[in-house]
């Protein structure tokens, strides 16, 4: 298979060179450092966030935006939808400075995926080797919470993903809480935001929890009979849910991303 080395663009199409090794030793190193600064800052969802929103621009057509790792520039991250990340750049920054082969966009995929594991969530498939790019993509790429199936439909087309992948890769709200100030929105989706697990489908299907948050596209997931399907069948099943997760989850985190 052909392997691009990230630090010295090389590309490497014998098996697994000593360069590619190095950098796979590299990650492991990220990795057990990512475990300790999310329980250490406390912060696996915005970890979480920070992973989807530099994969989530992703258009399949032009092949531009993806998990690249263009987050980290300023223009990007003043886009509105990233009102917040700035934090999650930060902490990343941390972790770069000890691993600087290790390149952005891996090391944001890396925690993402990270968040997800040591909150209790399914083990997801990590294959390291993005490149970086300091090119944004337009404003607007990344969903609009005040819209519908339609939109929601729209923009992960856009990406090349579908609608299963929408309805689970929605369930990544059971982390994290709405700030206000940041997206205007305000709450929760679940009882125990830093647990990963399947409480996201369970609260969407009850009439009740009015304590908890639920953006227009959530609510577009019961009320669409295709997303509707997904949504029951994750609400009972969390195994179901894990697995489908992962492998969505993987696609999302590798966009774009064409020497498997
Ligand atoms: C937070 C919208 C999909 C993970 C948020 C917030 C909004 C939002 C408005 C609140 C931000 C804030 O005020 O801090 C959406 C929309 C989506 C979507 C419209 C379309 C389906 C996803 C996906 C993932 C994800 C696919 C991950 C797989 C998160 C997490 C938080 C969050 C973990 C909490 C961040 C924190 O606690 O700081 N999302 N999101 N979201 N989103 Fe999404």
């Amino acid at each position: 298979s052909l392997f691009s080395c990230t630090s010295c663009m090389q590309s490497l199409t014998m098996a697994k060179p000593v360069v590619y090794i190095e950098y796979l030793k590299e990650i492991e190193k990220a990795r057990r450092d990512l475990r300790a600064l999310i329980s250490i800052r406390n912060c696996a969802p915005l970890m979480l966030r920070l992973a989807w929103h530099d994969a989530g621009t992703y258009d399949v057509k032009t092949r531009t935006g993806g998990p690249n790792g263009s987050i980290r520039n300023a223009q990007e991250l003043n886009h509105s939808a990233n009102k917040g990340l700035q934090k999650a750049v930060e902490f990343c920054e941390e972790v770069k400075a000890k691993h600087p082969k290790v390149s952005y966009a891996d090391l944001y995929q890396l925690a993402g995926v990270v968040a997800v594991e040591v909150t209790g969530g399914p083990t997801i498939h990590f294959i390291p080797g993005r490149k970086d790019s300091m090119e944004s993509p337009p404003e607007g790429r990344l969903p609009d919470a005040k819209q519908g199936a339609p939109h929601l439909r729209e923009v992960f087309y856009r990406m090349g993903l579908t609608d299963k992948d929408i309805v689970v890769l929605s369930g990544g709200h059971t982390l994290g809480k709405a700030h206000m100030e940041r997206s205007g929105f305000d709450g929760q989706w679940t009882r125990d935001p830093l647990k990963f697990d399947n409480s996201y489908f369970v609260e969407l299907l009850k009439a009740d929890s009015k304590d908890l948050l639920k953006l227009p596209t959530d609510k577009a997931l019961v009320e669409d009979p295709k997303f509707r399907q997904y949504v029951e069948l994750y609400a009972t099943d969390e195994d179901a849910f894990f697995e489908d997760y992962a492998a969505s989850h993987k696609k999302l985190s590798e966009l774009g991303f064409n020497f498997k």
